[in-house]
């Protein structure tokens, strides 16, 4: 007996804590995407608006905290997040982050970046935003299209970026002008061919597609894809909040220190 105790003891010791499996996805459906773009529509009164672009918060949760702060003391119409909102797409951080999204006194919409992809975060992703990881949404006349194009973390059966998605939306008749986002830099070269980046880059400039928005590069930046001006947001740590404003047929945008 008092062997057997022994064993318990070092099965027990050597195993250290239990915690919760980095497969878990208990996350409630909630689809906070949808219901935010919902309000998003709801609330347009005029063709003008303005945009708080974060991306890459990855665990800088004070950073995120900061930021969040800063845009509910603004008067930003929405928010949009350019994915990688986790590190290992894990519940626990999904649940990190949401406690802490929710303080937003706005509505948001959340992209899905490389991360988040990693365990079951997609299935996670896809309870508390949306089902579609490809998706888009009307404000006035202007069309915002999000988009997976987390190629090596999708299913090998799924075209990422899916370019069938994006013609069909930009074929649409019912816009002026799309702006474009998706996690990673489009013109990425290790994770899209030369062939993948000029389809995009020629997709992207038959239509009126003034910008494309980014995350994934830590760096705030600017620079052009095709005609496209090409914004890459920048991550949580660089403590910026990228301002993006429609206002007349102008567009304004500034990376804002927080
Ligand atoms: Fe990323």
């Amino acid at each position: 007996m008092k062997v057997m105790s022994l064993i318990i003891l070092i099965f027990l010791v050597s195993c250290g804590q239990f915690v919760d499996s980095p497969y878990a996805t208990n996350a409630e459906n909630l689809q906070k995407n949808i219901e935010n773009i919902e309000i998003i529509q709801e609330s347009f009164v005029t063709q003008d608006f303005k945009i708080a672009f974060i991306s890459d918060t990855h665990n800088y949760y004070d950073d995120l905290r900061d930021q969040i702060d800063f845009i509910n003391s603004r008067n930003f119409d929405f928010v949009i997040h350019g994915g990688d909102a986790t590190n290992l797409g894990m519940q626990r951080e999904w649940d990190k982050f949401f406690g802490i999204i929710e303080e937003l006194n706005i509505p948001y919409v959340v992209a899905i970046g490389n991360h988040d992809m990693l365990s079951n975060g997609t299935a996670v992703y896809q309870n508390l935003f949306s089902r579609k990881l490809n998706f888009s949404f009307l404000r006035g006349a202007t069309l915002f299209i999000i988009h997976n194009n987390n190629n090596w973390e999708s299913s090998r059966e799924e075209e990422v970026p899916n370019v069938s998605f994006l013609r069909e939306q930009l074929e649409r008749n019912d816009y002026e002008q799309a702006i474009l986002i998706g996690h990673v830099q489009l013109d990425d070269d290790d994770r899209y061919s030369q062939g993948q980046i000029n389809q995009l880059k020629e997709l992207t400039s038959n239509y009126n597609v003034p910008f494309v928005i980014n995350g994934h590069n830590h760096n705030p930046g600017e620079g052009t894809f095709g005609k496209a001006t090409r914004l890459t947001i920048g991550s949580s740590a660089f403590r910026k909040v990228l301002s993006f404003e429609k206002k007349g047929d102008e567009f304004i945008y500034e990376f804002l220190d927080i």
